[in-house]
């Protein structure tokens, strides 16, 4: 723990990242490989904490998975093969472990329990509790199964036709998992569309899903066949490059091997409609996921409003566009993004506390926040609160900064970017 000195007043930063695994799609390819028959590799898995919550889970499911150089080798035994764990299943602070996880464990026929760290006990749960036990499993929790710790007892599911009240793709995600296993179909169709990273996994291990706009199906009784996966680098972590080669003076970043999917490079739209120099060259347009090379240089920027359906296709996002509104010139608008109150944080809250602190006018409101540009960033003491974006997002902001900054609970990054220090310093 402790108060970590951050870097300040950064003349320039220059060179290329090699952006660390997709932090969703490493957990779906160990969820996958894990529930599929035969063996999957996996390279380019993302070594952070959360991916690694998934993976012991597994193990703790009578998975055998193997980490063998930058590969991680998954040995499925199909839907079956899942045994009763032994003692509690752990997620630590991952919300995707939890929520996917409950799918696959809503059509296994034996008794499972899970917790988290502190930050999951806050996280809302019924949204996917809800949908799965109207599906037939037996679930329960603290406070009618919205918080950890959950208990499931799976096994005899049925389809269900679920209309989610939130865009969220770990709510699909999860009900498709378990609509794999269901008698029958299983439709989930969304308020706006969401990351569909699942949907994308189901065809790459020889499922099949029907996509309709806002509806996803998937019929039950599908075998899932191991497979190789490739793990694209993760733009939400690229997204804090992004943000730092356009506010630090004299910056030409590029990043290297960024995912592309169109349902989350909202935050490429936005820096360019805020008038943000970036290029893109896209080096691999596969049907799994499109993956390019982004080149991001200093940048005169203007406010903008940012709502609708674009909030989900940048929502974890946020915090760091937040950070790049205070360097663009008038006003910037964030609204329709209440469900940054339940992430790791209420990261209403935590940006617009801790922007503040260094001297960002920024004001919360009900469903997002409003930022004045262009303001000067000063310094003082600031907080992760244990959340790894927040913390990020703070470790870029001290590098405008023009007098001294130390972050508070530094380790939280380690969550989705264990490197982040190491990659930022080779920029400097
Ligand atoms: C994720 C979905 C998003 C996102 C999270 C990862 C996923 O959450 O914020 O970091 O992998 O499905 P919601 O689905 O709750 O919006």
């Amino acid at each position: 723990m402790g108060r970590h000195t951050l870097k300040t007043n950064i003349a320039s930063l220059k060179g290329d990242i090699l952006v660390p695994g997709d932090k969703s799609i490493s957990h779906r390819s160990v969820m996958f490989g894990a529930v599929a028959e035969g063996v999957t590799t996996v390279t380019g898995f993302l070594m952070g904490d959360d991916c690694l919550s998934t993976v012991s889970c597994f193990r703790q499911l009578g998975v055998e998975i193997e980490h063998k150089d930058d590969q991680m080798v998954i040995h499925g035994k199909g839907w079956d093969g899942l045994k009763e764990p032994k003692d509690v299943l752990n997620v630590g602070n991952s919300g995707t472990t939890i929520r996917l996880l409950m799918g696959i464990l809503a059509g296994r026929p034996f008794h499972a329990n899970l917790i988290g760290d502190e930050s999951i006990g806050r996280r809302p749960m019924t949204r996917v509790t809800k949908p799965l036990a109207s599906m037939g499993a037996k679930i329960d929790g603290r406070q009618q199964g919205e918080y950890t710790p959950l208990s499931i007892r799976g096994g005899g599911i049925s389809g269900i036709n679920y209309h989610a009240p939130v865009a969220s793709a770990q709510v699909k995600s999860s009900i498709l998992l378990a609509g794999l296993q269901a008698d029958g179909l299983t439709t989930v169709v969304e308020p706006e569309k969401s990351r569909d990273h699942t949907e994308r996994m189901i065809r790459k291990f020889g499922g099949t899903v029907e996509e309709d706009g806002l509806s996803v199906s998937v019929r039950g009784g599908q075998t899932l066949k191991g497979t190789n996966v490739k793990v694209p680098g993760d733009i939400s972590s690229a997204a804090f490059f992004l943000v730092a080669g356009a506010i630090v003076p004299n910056s030409c970043i590029t990043l290297k091997n960024v995912g592309l999917n169109p349902t989350r490079t909202g935050i490429i739209d936005v820096m360019m409609e805020m008038g943000a120099d970036i290029t893109i060259d896209v080096t691999d347009e596969d049907h799994f996921e499109p993956v390019g090379d982004i080149t991001i240089k200093t940048s005169q920027l203007k406010g903008t409003t940012i709502g609708g359906e674009l909030i989900p296709r940048l929502i974890d996002e946020l915090p760091i566009i937040a950070l790049l509104a205070t360097q663009a010139e008038g006003e910037t608008i964030i609204r329709d993004a209440h469900e940054l109150k339940v992430k790791e944080t209420n990261r209403i809250d935590t940006v617009v506390h801790e922007l503040s602190t260094l001297s960002a006018e920024i004001k919360a409101t009900d469903d997002g926040m409003i930022i004045h540009g262009k303001s000067k960033l000063t310094g003082g003491v600031v907080s992760s609160h244990g959340d790894h974006r927040i913390g990020m997002m703070l470790a870029v902001a001290a590098l405008i900064c023009n007098e001294g900054v130390s972050l508070e609970q530094k380790e939280a990054i380690s969550v989705s970017y264990p490197q982040f220090f190491a990659d930022l310093e080779k920029l400097m």
